[in-house]
């Protein structure tokens, strides 16, 4: 029997793969998903305490996003017509492809880049230039230059997920000004590294930056990203693109608390980049791995053959990392977390057993 129109698409959906979760690891220390442990649990409950005492869930969250817009505004000294909300930066990210690219519109970015927005592109089928990585896990901003005028639109993490790589400020203001389409800059991982284009957005109309709670806050699973952008682009996103309530009031409420108590969020910051530079400096000692620099709260190395075999005698420890492979010519990637004091140190501990 011929298949249906609609069992065709479904079949041209399955044979995308889609995004790959890591593993759910029952009870493992969790250091694949690039989530903060080092801010406390207190501070996440007392959100959420403090969200459900300002929340009545059988109405709709009327004015909440423009309340927690204005909360963003303030921290970040950017006037809330220039800001937008969505459930994670992932769908800020997939609203915008939507919405904005096509088969005809080309996107700009590395190999690699982030899992999930290379996979809706796939979706979208949008077809992608990506630019590799150098054999040190580096972009040449050169390679990025020349081939501006072949895209539409630019995309890049910044640092990227999964090297830890950023451009220097000045090398990527550079770019983005001189790129005459959409310019995406996903600072997922901004909090970690050394400069943000934020402000950037108020002199460049082609700007989009995209932030999120998940990683610096700590808060992953409220699903909170925000973007800043020109004011005509918000408009239409925050009226048009964006459904009416798309955050749910535990969200709106918390998030608002978040940016209240930034100053816990920044502690852990600090702690987080001291913990990276000891996590780099003790893989680098064994010689066995090539290690990456990285500007995020996680750092990516080579385990060369080994690599399956590090993996799995770290699992059976209750240890999960990032199983990555091949990047460029590197054959082993690993990527892990920066934890609390304690969790990087069993990770340490574990490696130097592996290596014996
Ligand atoms: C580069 C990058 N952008 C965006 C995200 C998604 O963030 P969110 O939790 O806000 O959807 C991630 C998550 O891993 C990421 O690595």
């Amino acid at each position: 029997m011929k298949a249906k129109w609609y069992e065709k698409k479904i079949d041209e959906f399955l044979s995308k793969g889609g995004y790959q979760k890591p593993e759910l690891q029952q009870d493992s220390l969790k250091l694949d998903s690039n989530e903060n442990y080092v801010i406390s649990k207190q501070f996440q409950s007392d959100l959420i305490l403090g969200a459900k005492k300002n929340t009545d869930v059988r109405e709709y969250p009327l004015g909440g996003v423009e309340r927690l817009i204005q909360s963003i505004s303030k921290y970040l000294k950017i006037p809330a017509t220039m800001i937008g909300v969505g459930n994670g930066s992932d769908q800020i990210l997939d609203l915008i492809l939507s919405n904005f690219a096509s088969k005809q519109t080309k996107v700009l970015t590395s190999n690699p880049t982030f899992g999930f927005f290379e996979e809706r592109c796939k979706l979208y089928s949008i077809p992608l230039i990506a630019l590799p990585f150098d054999d040190d896990m580096k972009l040449d901003i050169r390679k990025f230059n020349s081939n501006a005028k072949k895209a539409n639109i630019l995309y890049l993490d910044s640092p990227n997920n999964p090297t830890g790589f950023q451009f220097t400020k000045n090398d990527l203001q550079t770019l983005v000004k001189s790129f005459d389409g959409l310019v995406i800059i996903d600072e997922a991982y901004g909090a970690f590294s050394k400069y943000s284009l934020a402000n950037m957005v108020k002199t460049q109309p082609n700007l989009i930056v995209v932030q999120t709670l998940s990683k610096s806050f700590g808060l992953a699973g409220l699903r909170l990203g925000y973007f800043i952008a020109n004011k005509k682009f918000t408009e239409s996103f925050n009226k048009v693109i964006q459904y009416p309530y798309p955050l749910s009031t535990i969200t709106i409420e918390s998030g608002i608390l978040a940016f209240e108590k930034a100053s816990q969020m920044k502690d852990s910051l600090e702690i987080i980049k001291t913990e990276r530079t000891r996590i780099i400096d003790s893989l680098r000692k064994h010689q066995a791995f090539d290690v990456f620099d990285s500007e995020a709260n996680f750092v990516l190395f080579d385990a060369h053959g080994s690599y399956k075999r590090v993996y799995t005698a770290l699992s059976e420890q209750g240890i999960s990392i990032r199983k990555l492979g091949k990047i460029g010519n590197h054959e082993g990637c690993l990527r892990v977390t920066i934890g609390t004091k304690e969790m990087n140190s069993k990770f340490l501990l574990a490696i130097r057993d592996f290596l014996g």
